[in-house]
């Protein structure tokens, strides 16, 4: 199994990702009705979050946090649904890499998911 160590693996992850998340009957819905995804600004914004997470490559720049408020708002965005996120996101790591970078990548989704969680509920109680 291979390492998770360029940008082509990273753009393979996130692809293959987001191929299992469109296609998922609990969280598919954000992406293709809620917010209709511009798939050609999504996938490279996500490549580029991913690289600096893993690499510290500094090619993202934005506010992940901020632009699930308003998704948030339209259709509530419940703990269930970040654990799907989650399930899907390792299991696609784990079909395809190994590795130091592999598990950082399962960590720091899970510590980003949980923090997102907590603040979209935290807004609907607002
Ligand atoms: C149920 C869970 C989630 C749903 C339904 C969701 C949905 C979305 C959608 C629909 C967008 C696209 C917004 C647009 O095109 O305008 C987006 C963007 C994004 N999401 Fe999520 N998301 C979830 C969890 C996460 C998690 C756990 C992470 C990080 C580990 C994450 C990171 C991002 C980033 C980095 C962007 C791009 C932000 C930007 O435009 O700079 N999302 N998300």
């Amino acid at each position: 199994m291979k390492h998770l160590e360029s940008r082509e693996d990273i753009e393979l992850l996130v692809n293959s990702f987001y191929t299992k998340v469109v296609k998922d009957e609990t969280i598919g819905f954000f992406f293709k009705d809620i917010v209709k995804v511009d798939w050609d600004k999504h996938l490279p914004k996500m490549y580029s979050f991913w690289e600096t997470i893993l690499f510290g490559q500094m090619s993202y720049k934005g506010n992940p946090m901020a632009v699930h408020f308003p998704i948030n708002r339209t259709e509530a965005m419940e703990k269930r649904h970040f654990e799907q996120w989650l399930k899907l996101w390792k299991q696609t790591i784990e079909e395809n890499f190994t590795g130091q970078n592999a598990s950082m990548a399962i960590t720091k989704s899970e510590n980003i998911a949980n923090l997102m969680a907590y603040k979209m509920e935290m807004a609907r109680k607002l």
